[in-house]
């Protein structure tokens, strides 16, 4: 009886774990998906650089911010079109996710254009931060 009870609580330990992880159909996930993930990543590593270096490429923080709000758009629309395997996460929690990070990507977008009309840059980091836990709430921190 001890070892069924232990069994138990091992599954449903690994059931909580993974429902943290946004898997897609699929044994690999969803590729495009992850190829998405991988552009916002990029795309906020190229804004962190511009904001904390002494570079020459400044001004293009305003189109990395574009393209992170391009990108919270384009996986909207993949969440619409994919077969979801989680058991917490359903179509439109995932959507209703995506929009605050959409919604953090636009604070961004502001804030850049804040900081390239010469305030300060901790606008900029402050909303980097908060799109990040937007992020966490799908990928679990
Ligand atoms: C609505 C949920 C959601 C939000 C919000 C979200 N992602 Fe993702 N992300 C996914 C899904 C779904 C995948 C694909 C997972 C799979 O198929 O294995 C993914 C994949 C990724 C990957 C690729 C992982 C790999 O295995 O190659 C990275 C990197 C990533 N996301 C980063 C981010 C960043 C950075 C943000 C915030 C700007 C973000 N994600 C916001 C759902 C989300």
């Amino acid at each position: 009886m001890k070892k069924i009870c232990l069994a138990f609580f091992v599954m449903l330990a690994a059931v909580s774990v993974a429902a943290f992880r946004p898997a897609m159909a699929g044994d690999d996930g969803n590729i495009y998906a992850k190829l998405l993930g991988n552009t916002f990543e990029l795309q906020i590593q190229a804004l962190e650089h511009l904001v904390t270096t002494d570079t020459p490429y400044q001004e293009n923080a305003a189109r990395h911010a574009m393209g992170i709000v391009s990108t919270a758009d384009l996986l909207t629309d993949t969440i619409d079109k994919a077969e979801l395997t989680t058991a917490t996460m359903d179509k439109a929690r995932l959507k209703k996710l995506n929009d605050a990070t959409w919604t953090a990507a636009n604070d961004l977008s502001n804030a850049v254009k804040i900081w390239l009309e010469g305030q300060d840059k901790k606008v900029v980091i402050k909303a980097i931060k908060n799109l990040r836990v937007t992020c966490d709430n799908c990928h679990g921190g």
